[in-house]
């Protein structure tokens, strides 16, 4: 294997200031591991955008909440890296919660606005823990450009306002979500689900749809567009709607009507498994 592995945050941060000096333009994409094509598809983007592409693998203990899938997270470093590898990366930073953490480590970031709503709401403290291990990869990687998935669209609204609250200057882009062909957006997670759970999560993506169509045939309001999803989803028997809401795709503000582009998200459990989904509805200019 060519692909370059650094395991410490300082060695990173060595390696990637010489980079600089260099005058090469650094890409990142951060992950946990347990690649699938979602996570390909951001390298592949990143790809064209740096001459040195670095890749993260760390499943980041701060942002996951009591009771949740740490311990069981999937983990396969050599196969990750082998697929990397092949997208055309060049460093894999694969670090140890001990090289992240070391004994004595107390700082953390919060954004107690954009972190408030949505999976916010449902995981106390998991942004916190996102943006605060974003700048950590940051500060060691020190990428001109880094890309998120869409797939996790409160968390890339939360990191493109990470990096203008911290003067990073850092470029983040965002990458559409890649879905199965029956419509369920890739996770890692989805290994979780047994087959029946499995058959009825793509409910969510069509329940979205469904909201999607009533918007695009006139309704602006949330309860109208908001009843065409929930009637979709809820027409699949281990779907449990954590939330269903329209929000401001900028400020993640509440919406009741849609008069700018607004998110239109979901989480749902099927059984242990708690899925994310989302589309942004874009309202037409006015006709000339
Ligand atoms: P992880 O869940 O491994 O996801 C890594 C990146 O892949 C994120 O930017 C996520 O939005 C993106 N992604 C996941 N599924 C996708 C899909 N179906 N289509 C497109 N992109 C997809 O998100 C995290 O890790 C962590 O919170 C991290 C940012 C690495 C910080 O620990």
């Amino acid at each position: 294997m060519n692909i370059e592995i650094i395991r410490t945050p300082s060695e990173l941060r060595a390696r990637a200031f010489a980079l600089r000096a260099g005058g090469e333009r650094i890409g990142l994409v951060p992950t946990m591991g347990a690649l699938h094509e979602g996570h390909l598809s951001l390298l592949r983007i990143a790809r064209p955008l740096c001459d040195m592409l670095i890749m993260s693998i760390f499943v980041n203990p701060t942002q996951f909440g009591v009771g949740e899938d740490l311990e069981s997270y999937p983990r396969n470093e050599e196969s990750d890296l082998a697929q990397a590898e092949k997208c055309g990366v060049d460093i894999a930073f694969c670090p140890s919660p001990e090289a992240m953490y070391p004994s004595g480590y107390q700082t953390a970031l919060t954004l107690p606005t954009l972190a408030a709503p949505l999976c916010g709401a449902k995981r106390p403290g998991h942004f916190d823990g996102v943006a605060t291990v974003v700048s950590k990869l940051w500060n060691a990687a020190l990428p001109h450009v880094a890309v998120f998935g869409e797939k996790d669209f409160q968390q890339l609204a939360i990191l493109r306002q990470l990096s203008l609250d911290l003067d990073f200057g850092i470029e983040v882009l965002g990458g559409p979500i890649i879905r199965e062909e029956d419509g369920l957006a890739l996770s890692s997670r989805n290994v979780y689900l047994s087959q029946e759970e499995r058959a009825q999560a793509p409910r969510l993506r069509q329940g979205l749809l469904a909201a999607e169509q009533r918007y695009s045939e006139g309704a602006t309001d949330a309860v109208a567009l908001l009843s065409a999803a929930r009637a979709i989803i809820d027409a699949a028997p281990l779907a449990r709607i954590e939330y269903l809401q329209l929000r401001n795709a900028t400020s993640l503000a509440e919406v009741q009507e849609v008069t700018a582009p607004t998110l239109l998200a979901v989480a749902a459990r099927f059984g242990g498994t708690r899925l994310i989904d989302n589309l942004v509805l874009h309202p037409c200019p006015p006709q000339a």
